[in-house]
């Protein structure tokens, strides 16, 4: 049974899962989500991703109705049902179907989805050439570590971005580089790899803390601070992390060659580690 969907602990096709048209989820982006890759069929740092969705609908009050273990044995008889070689998982929690209020409503069961659909890899060609950014005001809100479903910035500038001709947009908040529209981003200059601090502006990407910890042990210096537009544009190496692009090497940014215009050496150095910590 390809493409399997799950609702509040039921699996079915994946085009028969169907929430009522007043799921919060639905008309107030009531709601949060992890998205969780497999390699070699085995979710990847599956507990990091329980453990920020756990965060995430706590800091919504979002009662939590499955627990991490709960959602582990869910996760793995979703993929045994899909039996792809490699998929991806989608989990959505919303504050449950009520009567379109503001308020949080009374007595009501949240919503649990979870999707299970094939993960296809990057094209190899943008891996190796590298891909372009488009920096965008991030007009975001101010808790942007919580993953949460309200992803309209995030699809306007995305769609911006592919419409310049750009890979991923990057948001720019009071002049300081926060993040992309669906990964981390993370510069190379004198040898020292700078990425945004932890805290509301940015998404703690399970991915960058694997990178993060990767580098530390190549011994490079690892700097998590504020980082400038033009420091981006003028840095030796720039790329991004995520479960979907893990370490993508950036070539260009607004249209400006970074570095040599090819990936920087600490980029092949950090995918070579990621790809070989994966399984
Ligand atoms: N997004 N920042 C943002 C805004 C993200 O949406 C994501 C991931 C990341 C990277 O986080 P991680 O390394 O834990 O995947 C950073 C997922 C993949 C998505 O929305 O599809």
């Amino acid at each position: 049974m390809p493409d399997i969907g799950f609702l509040n602990g039921r699996f079915m096709p994946l085009a028969d899962t169907m929430v009522p048209v007043e799921d919060r989820g639905y008309q107030f982006g009531d709601g949060v989500y992890e998205v969780i890759r497999t390699y070699r069929g085995v979710p990847f740092h599956l507990e990091a991703h329980l453990a920020r969705l756990e965060r995430s609908a706590k800091a919504i009050h979002l009662p939590v109705t499955f627990q991490a273990r709960e959602w582990t044995e869910y996760i793995a008889q979703g993929i045994r049902l899909a039996g792809y070689a490699e998929s991806k998982a989608y989990i959505q929690l919303t504050r449950g179907v009520a009567p379109r209020d503001h308020l949080f409503p009374d007595g009501v069961r949240p919503t649990a989805v979870m999707t299970i659909r094939e993960m296809r890899p990057l094209d190899p060609a943008m891996r190796a050439e590298g891909v372009g950014l488009m920096t965008v005001e991030d007009l975001r809100w101010g808790r942007c570590d919580i993953k949460s479903v309200n992803l309209l910035p995030n699809v306007m500038a995305r769609q911006r971005a592919k419409e310049a001709g750009a890979f991923e947009a990057v948001f720019v908040r009071a002049g300081k580089v926060t993040e992309g529209a669906v990964s981390n981003v993370m510069l190379v200059r004198g040898g020292t790899l700078v990425t945004a601090p932890d805290g509301p502006h940015i998404l703690s990407g399970v991915t960058r803390g694997i990178v993060l910890s990767l580098a530390r042990k190549e011994g490079v210096p690892v700097e998590e601070r504020d980082i400038g537009v033009e420091e981006l544009r003028r840095a030796d190496e720039v790329f991004l992390t995520g479960t979907t692009v893990e370490v993508l090497p950036v070539v260009r940014v607004d249209g400006v060659q970074v570095g040599s215009g090819k990936p920087g050496p600490l980029t092949a150095c950090l995918s070579a580690r990621f790809r070989g910590s994966v399984g």
